[in-house]
């Protein structure tokens, strides 16, 4: 790598690691990603994660672990769809299996050798009885034996141990009451944990690529969509049929944990060489991110019926000056250029994007915030959307017209720029006497 490059990306991750900083994520892979050779790495992408300040949880799967204790014995376990018939022998490999994999992981995790990145690192990692599990009883006439669901997960004893440093490092087992042990799906144990702590992120470490998903061509470069998008694309039979079982059910915790009020769930292929990194601390990511925050989810492209919302929106704004105005016949022209920010029925937040193709330049107009929702990052949410949309068209600069409020624009990554910047058509519509100041943002860097 050239020193230029690298410092570049240093640089560029600055911001993540600003952003990541004291937050909480959960992270969770499949026994699987155990297998791989290159385990080791992804470790080490978690040591790094760890010493830049974020506070971990590990969920770890076992899956091929008990196959493999069973095949030693020669037993095959019974499944009902893809869920696990535990028997009480099968139990004993599940102990097994369990008890060898945490061992390995926290042998990996204690590595301190200074020929490696986790020279120095000094991890410390904490486990417990934080699991209470229940049977999953009889269904469709098949009793399930020891195989359980969470019932529910010591979250004050977890929020203790990230609160000294330490990692948590949870199994997908649980104990009940009555003193059972149960075997639990990972995914489960991890959309719980993520959910209860409400965790800042909750990202699924896969087998296979979510990046080659079906699923991802919908999500533009950025790979991100909102849960209610997400759960539509997956009810399509298509895209049902191309997922293993496997998938599908982390699909599902996945989508369970966004509606359950994590912020962001993110989906990573364990065979990209540091997309645990690359997801986390560049623009563009490397798998695919579903995103349920509030104000992300209510922003949708405005319709014809939105027209009355927006302009109730922003006359207030346009009788002040601060924006330019806009009859009903010119919105209803433009409409399709708009995206609305919905509460409760109402428009909220508007702002509107238009593409001035020939310049590889789109034009970010229009934003409005009512004012008793501002200063909550909406306006900020509505400029991602914007800049995402724009790259997906291939614009390579936003920029905006504004006499009053620069130095938001500028805060959020614009600079001062000339008329002789604008698009020639915009400069020739010009309102020499508004004086608006001109911003400019680099999408490309
Ligand atoms: C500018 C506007 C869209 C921001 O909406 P918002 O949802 O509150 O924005 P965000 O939450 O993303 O950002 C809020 C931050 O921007 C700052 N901000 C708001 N208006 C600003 C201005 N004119 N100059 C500098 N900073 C400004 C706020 O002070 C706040 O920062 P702080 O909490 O650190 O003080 C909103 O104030 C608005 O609708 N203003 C009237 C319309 C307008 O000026 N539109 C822009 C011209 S096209």
């Amino acid at each position: 790598m050239e020193p230029a490059d690298f410092v570049a990306a240093l640089r560029g991750a600055a911001p993540y690691v600003h952003a990541h900083n004291g937050r909480v994520f959960v992270i969770a892979f499949g026994g699987e990603a155990a297998l791989r050779p290159d385990f080791d790495r992804l470790i080490y992408d978690i040591a790094l994660l760890h010493s830049l300040g974020v506070k971990l949880v590990l969920v770890h799967g076992v899956r091929p672990q008990i196959e493999a204790q069973l095949a030693a014995l020669g037993l095959a376990s019974q499944f009902v769809g893809d869920l696990r018939v535990t028997s009480a022998a099968e139990m004993n490999c599940v102990k097994a299996a369990v008890g060898a994999l945490r061992m390995d992981i926290e042998a990996r995790l204690s590595t301190g050798l200074a020929s490696t990145p986790m020279g120095g690192a000094r991890l410390k990692v904490a486990g417990g009885n934080w699991v209470t599990a229940r049977p999953v009883g009889v269904r469709n006439g098949i009793d399930h034996q020891l195989t359980g669901e969470v019932r529910r997960i010591d979250i004050p004893a977890i929020r203790d141990v990230l609160a000294q440093d330490r990692i948590a490092l949870l199994s997908p087992v649980g104990y009940s009451p009555t003193g059972e042990i149960f075997n639990l799906r990972a995914g489960e144990v991890a959309q719980t944990v993520a959910t209860g702590l409400e965790a800042d992120k909750l990202i699924f470490v896969l087998d296979s690529d979510p990046d080659q998903w079906q699923l991802a061509d919908e999500t533009g470069d950025a790979g991100q969509l909102p849960i209610s998008d997400a759960e539509r694309l997956l009810a399509r039979p298509l895209e049902n049929q191309a997922l293993s079982s496997e998938d599908r059910a982390l699909l599902n915790s996945a989508l369970a944990a966004g509606r359950g009020g994590v912020a962001r769930v993110h989906l990573i292929g364990a065979e990209a060489n540091g997309a645990l990194l690359r997801e986390l601390y560049t623009r563009d990511g490397c798998g695919l991110m579903f995103y349920a925050d509030e104000n992300y989810e209510a922003v949708r492209e405005a319709t014809i019926e939105d027209v009355g919302g927006i302009l109730a929106l922003i006359k207030p704004m346009e009788d002040a000056g601060v924006l330019v105005p806009r009859s009903r016949e010119q919105l209803e022209l433009e409409i399709a250029y708009f995206d609305v920010m919905m509460r409760d029925g109402l428009v909220i937040a508007c702002s509107a994007l238009f593409p001035f193709p020939q310049n590889g330049m789109a034009e970010f107009s229009c934003v409005a915030v009512h004012p008793d929702y501002r200063r909550a990052g909406r306006a900020e949410a509505l400029l991602k959307r914007a800049e995402a949309s724009a790259r997906q068209l291939g614009m390579r600069k936003l920029f905006a017209l504004t006499t009053q409020t620069p130095h938001w624009f500028i805060e959020h990554g614009f600079s001062l720029a000339t008329i002789e910047d604008l698009p020639m058509q915009k400069q020739r519509i010009y309102n020499y006497q508004r004086k608006s100041l001109v911003l400019v943002k680099d999408l490309t860097a």
